[in-house]
């Protein structure tokens, strides 16, 4: 057997056996190998040597799994060493034996020894393992935002498909299609902002309305959410571009219970048990016409400077889709009936995390994106 060792065997099968030649012996198996006792213990003894060279050169705080495993090739040119004792001449081997045990002891100890100075010195070092890492903040969403996504996830389940359409409107999208008189004071330069003739920056995402009825037959449930945009100074209470929330429910057979029961669910989903009530209300496209209120937020419905006494909170505008608005967008009004909301999200926000100015809405304030998305 060959050692697998840097070794330099001196082959001498058939010198030792002079009697006969190597190639008339039956005894022993070719090539053989003899490791004389003091080449075996040479290599003993360079193993051991390297061996304290490696643990001096090992680089502060490394593990002892990992140092073992640097050891790896060491470890193994030991069970080579192990191996060739076969190689040495049996009246040595006793000798060679002790040499490779005390090896193996020593490299055992080595070891020991390093794990205990290693613990120690963790100690020494007084590393507090259980000490938090430093916060990092990645960004967060927007109020708005967060409303639109919690208003979209309850209507989804609700059986509604979100569309959405163009902030640069016709005003037959925008009035006309939406049964609004020629000369509504809506459609007055003073409210809405014109981009050109017969073109402006829709004032509501009413329009999508049209828009998906033009290319869908009913059934349509659809939530359009959308900024809009009116002519307005920005104040504590009003900004000239805000989101809106579009609802619109087309079918056979639909009535104003519908309008209801969605809406009084949905507002037990987003408000908790807060209780609704719905008011009589007018818009040109819808026919009747009621805006929801909800229990106010703020004070639970006793009356505060936030619901001006009332106890409650205009949260939407809602109604029957007028007849004339169906017919606009192509829909056999005969057959078909619909209702539809429209809601604002920055109020809806500005409620449920009490901001008193719709302006931080607008400014990217880190400090106040950190306390809404905590
Ligand atoms: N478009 C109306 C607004 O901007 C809200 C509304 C939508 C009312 C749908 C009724 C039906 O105030």
């Amino acid at each position: 057997m060959r050692p697998n060792v840097a070794l330099s065997p001196i082959d001498v099968s058939w010198h030792n056996h002079s009697a006969r030649h190597p190639a008339d012996r039956t005894d022993i198996r070719y090539p053989v190998t003899i490791v004389l006792l003091d080449e075996y213990l040479a290599q003993a003894t360079a193993l051991e040597q390297e061996l304290g060279e490696r643990l001096n050169a090992v680089e502060p705080g490394l593990r002892t799994d990992a140092l073992k495993g640097n050891l790896k090739d060491w470890r193994l040119r030991l069970d080579d060493l192990q191996r060739a004792i076969t190689a040495v001449p049996a009246e040595s081997r006793r000798e060679a034996g002790a040499a490779l045990n005390a090896l193996k002891r020593h490299f055992d100890s080595s070891i020991t020894a390093y794990e205990n100075r290693s613990a120690s010195g963790a100690t020494a070092l007084a590393i507090d393992h259980t000490m938090p890492a430093r916060e990092r903040w990645r960004g967060g969403l927007h109020p708005v935002t967060l409303v639109i996504d919690e208003i979209r996830e309850i209507f989804r389940e609700l059986g509604f498909t979100v569309a959405v359409g163009p902030e640069a409107e016709t005003e037959w999208h925008n009035f006309t299609a939406l049964n609004f008189p020629a000369e509504h004071p809506a459609m007055d330069l003073h409210d809405t902002l014109y981009v050109d003739e017969g073109v402006l920056l829709r004032t509501h995402t009413s329009p999508v309305q049209i828009r998906v009825m033009q290319e869908y037959a009913p059934p349509v449930r659809v939530l359009v959410p959308g900024t809009v945009y009116r002519r307005d100074f920005f104040d504590a209470s009003h900004a000239p571009a805000f989101a809106q929330i579009e609802g619109l429910a087309v079918d056979e057979g639909v009535t104003f219970v519908d309008l209801k029961a969605t809406l009084t669910t949905f507002a037990k989903r987003f408000f908790g048990s807060a209780r609704t009530r719905f008011r009589p209300s007018f818009f040109p496209f819808t026919e009747p016409s009621a805006e929801m209120d909800v229990e106010c937020q703020l004070c639970g419905g006793s009356g505060c400077a936030g619901c001006k006494q009332s106890g409650w909170m205009e949260i939407l505008g809602s109604g029957m889709v007028h007849p004339n608005v169906l017919t606009a967008a192509g829909v056999d009004a005969e057959r078909y009936t619909g209702w539809a909301f429209g809601m604002g999200p920055a109020r809806i926000a500005m409620l449920r995390y009490g901001i008193p100015d719709i302006r931080v809405l607008y400014e990217s304030d880190m400090r106040f994106l950190r306390q809404v998305n905590r």
